[in-house]
């Protein structure tokens, strides 16, 4: 009997790409092998102590075991619009993880054809969900100052209408950068004056460990949802993430929430308002992160200064959790095995690219090991990247 029909993607599924990087991560699993390919924020830094006593209080209440109204439990809404900076709840969504937020607005706004813009290099996870949905997807490139405004302007002059345009607004995974104050507003006044969507995604935003914070872009027009996550401040775990936008968007999600998971969870969503409306804890705790953070991300970028010199180029991170490096003349996709024989992982470019190629950048994450590891991370690609040129010069 052939089952190939029984087990045939749908046609929204057939249109999205799977992650590389997810694929690559089992391969980059093995026990020797130094990751910085991962998107995880650094274990030891999770605060599992003080969630532990937390759930232990909070579970006490078998209220807090119940199910939940569809937009979250209204304590951890009114915490969330604390923390976003707005003061009224129904501008907020609890979500389940930002994944699921990107998911559900993709889902409650866009139909086959429409326009998406995305950046390029792109978080994958958004590529995804836009697929899924089957829109026409642009990718605007990302620059040292973000996102390319002066380009989007001249495709909107040009007469394209995206129905939604997506980006990571603070340190971008994958490319590290943030949007300039400047292109915020422009990209704000855009959307006002030609009638779409920003999707603000921004669960980097308070791991800023060096320079100036810059206004979010939802501070300069209402046509704006900025999404946000516990991921990466508190634990991945807790599965809470928001969106914060207009209260019509915010209805729209939520008749669609029903369907999909029928709301979030109470527990979790308790102890995030618990964690971060505790203010003082909290910075404290975010301050631990940011400063161990910029240890790790100058200890990388001068081991890959003093390693490899003028054959790579980087902006400096500021925050987050990224460096995204070019190498000319690597294929980084090509020299991955052997950086994985020589003991260390990284994401190839190529795994971000929309339109462009990005065949000789990497994705380098210095949010999970030691300084001591990424020195020796890098060590190690130096030994990779000296195979791959004997190699070459071999043949
Ligand atoms: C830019 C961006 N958006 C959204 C997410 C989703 O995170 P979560 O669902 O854990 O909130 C990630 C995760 O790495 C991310 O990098």
């Amino acid at each position: 009997m052939k089952l190939d029909s029984a087990y045939a993607p749908s046609h929204a599924l057939t249109n999205v790409r799977g992650s590389a990087i997810r694929d690559l991560l089992k391969l980059t699993e093995q026990p020797d092998v130094l990751s910085l390919a991962g998107g995880l924020p650094a274990t030891e830094l999770i605060p599992a102590q003080r969630i532990s006593e937390t759930a232990a209080r909070v579970s006490a209440d078998p209220a807090a075991l119940q199910y939940t109204v569809s937009a979250g439990v209204l304590s951890c809404r009114e915490v969330v619009a604390d923390y976003v900076g707005s003061s009224d709840v129904e501008r907020v969504l609890l979500t389940h993880g930002s994944q699921q937020a990107l998911f559900l607005l993709a889902h409650a706004l866009v139909n086959p054809g429409d326009l998406v813009v995305v950046d390029d290099p792109v978080y994958v996870g958004a590529l995804q969900v836009f697929q899924s949905v089957r829109a026409r997807i642009r990718a605007l490139p990302i620059t040292a100052h973000g996102i390319d405004v002066e380009l989007l302007r001249q495709w909107l002059e040009a007469g394209e209408r995206p129905r939604i345009i997506h980006t990571v607004s603070n340190f971008h995974n994958p490319a590290g950068v943030s949007a300039s104050g400047p292109a915020r507003i422009e990209l704000a006044r855009l959307a006002d004056e030609y009638g779409f969507l920003i999707i603000e995604d921004d669960p980097y935003g308070r791991l800023r460990f060096r320079g100036q914070g810059i206004e979010p872009i939802a501070a300069h027009s209402d046509r704006v949802v900025l999404l946000g996550s516990a991921s990466k401040v508190l634990a991945p775990a807790l599965r809470v993430g928001w969106m914060s936008g207009p209260p019509d968007v915010i209805g729209l999600v939520e008749r669609l929430r029903q369907g999909a998971d029928l709301c979030g969870s109470t527990f979790s969503q308790l102890v995030v308002a618990e964690l971060l409306g505790d203010q003082t804890w909290f910075a404290e705790h975010v301050g631990v992160i940011r400063q161990e953070y910029g240890s790790r991300a100058a200890a990388l970028t001068s081991v890959l200064r003093g390693t490899f010199g003028e054959r790579v180029s980087f902006a400096e991170p500021e925050g987050g959790m990224f460096c995204w490096v070019r190498m000319p003349g690597v294929d980084t996709t090509e020299l991955l095995p052997k950086a994985v024989d020589a003991g260390v992982a990284y994401v190839p470019g190529a795994a971000f690219g929309v339109e462009a190629d990005f065949g000789d950048c990497l994705r380098l994450s210095f949010a999970t090991l030691t300084p001591e590891e990424l020195v020796e991370g890098v060590r190690r690609l130096a030994v990779a990247v000296a195979a791959s040129n004997r190699e070459d010069l071999s043949h």
